[in-house]
């Protein structure tokens, strides 16, 4: 499958739900001072879930270009080293404008992951926030994920928040355990790059204000993203996003430009970097 057929379908699956498609926001998001970059695909929809704006629909879709170089999500130092992250990325969202909440959007989410898609239900992994023992029994109930790949973890890896302040909540994430002790739960949020999670399911309930304090927002939503990249290297079957066809046509060009071959970690690293690089250049001039 071409990542663009991965595209179409995600968007697909979604719009067959009743998702409005809509297009993605510029990677420099003009009206938010609280961002350099858009780094995330609720940006745009952040006077919906704070309750000042509004949308002729209450379920959207897209894919959101996004820039995470600085700020609250900084993934600079991790690209080009690892094989999964990237100063710019398209992240794949499906969101409710006080719809649907937490039963849809987990048992949607196997649905495309397992049925659509078909990735091995025994290499998938949910964690959910410690307190959220309702997202905990929607994915005993409304999915057949193993009960023992259901785990709880803290604030750092599940309350999901965009910046300093803003919409935020509870999260439940999907992750896939590519190795062969796929059963382990050991791997989890450990950043493992064989391990790794492609999909993010916030709850978005809460905002936090300047001074730190939660309160609750007037409706509850749904924000989730998954990393296109990431989930074209799991259906692709590659080791390394950077091996997808989103990749590898640049890191062809690049090898030919430097006469430099992508063969060892001292070449690879470096070609990782500039493939990456030239596309957030190449968005954040573009926006
Ligand atoms: N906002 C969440 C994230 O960026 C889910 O879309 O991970």
């Amino acid at each position: 499958m071409t990542s663009g057929e991965i595209r179409e379908q995600f968007l697909d699956f979604f719009k067959n739900k009743g998702h409005r498609i809509v297009a993605s926001s510029p990677v420099v998001p003009y009206d938010d001072p609280t961002l350099l970059f858009t780094n995330a695909g609720m940006n745009q929809f952040k006077d919906v879930f704070l309750g000042t704006g509004t949308r002729e629909y209450n379920r959207a879709a897209n894919t959101q270009k996004c820039i995470r170089v600085s700020g609250k999500h900084n993934d600079l130092e991790e690209v080009g080293y690892d094989t999964y992250h990237h100063t710019f990325f398209e992240m794949l969202g499906n969101w409710s404008f006080g719809d649907y909440y937490k039963k849809e959007a987990i048992s949607w989410a196997w649905e495309l992951l397992t049925d659509v898609w078909k990735l091995p239900k025994e290499r998938l992994w949910a964690t959910v926030y410690e307190t959220d023992n309702e997202a905990f029994n929607f994915w005993k109930t409304v999915t057949d994920i193993k009960h023992d790949h259901i785990l709880k973890f803290g604030e750092k890896d599940n309350f999901w928040e965009m910046g300093e302040t803003g919409p935020c909540g509870p999260c439940s994430e999907i992750h896939i355990n590519l190795l062969e002790d796929y059963d382990n739960p050991i791997y989890v949020n450990m950043g493992s790059p064989v391990c790794i999670e492609i999909w993010n399911l916030v709850f978005i309930q809460n905002f936090r204000d300047a001074d730190g304090k939660l309160h609750d927002l007037p409706a509850k939503h749904v924000d989730t993203g998954m990393g296109f990249e990431r989930i074209c290297r799991v259906l692709q079957k590659e080791s390394s996003n950077y091996k997808t066809d989103i990749f590898s046509p640049m890191i062809k060009v690049i090898q030919s430009l430097s006469g430099v071959k992508y063969n060892k970690m001292e070449t690879i690293v470096p070609i990782n970097v500039i493939a990456d690089h030239i596309r957030t250049l190449t968005f954040a001039i573009g926006d």
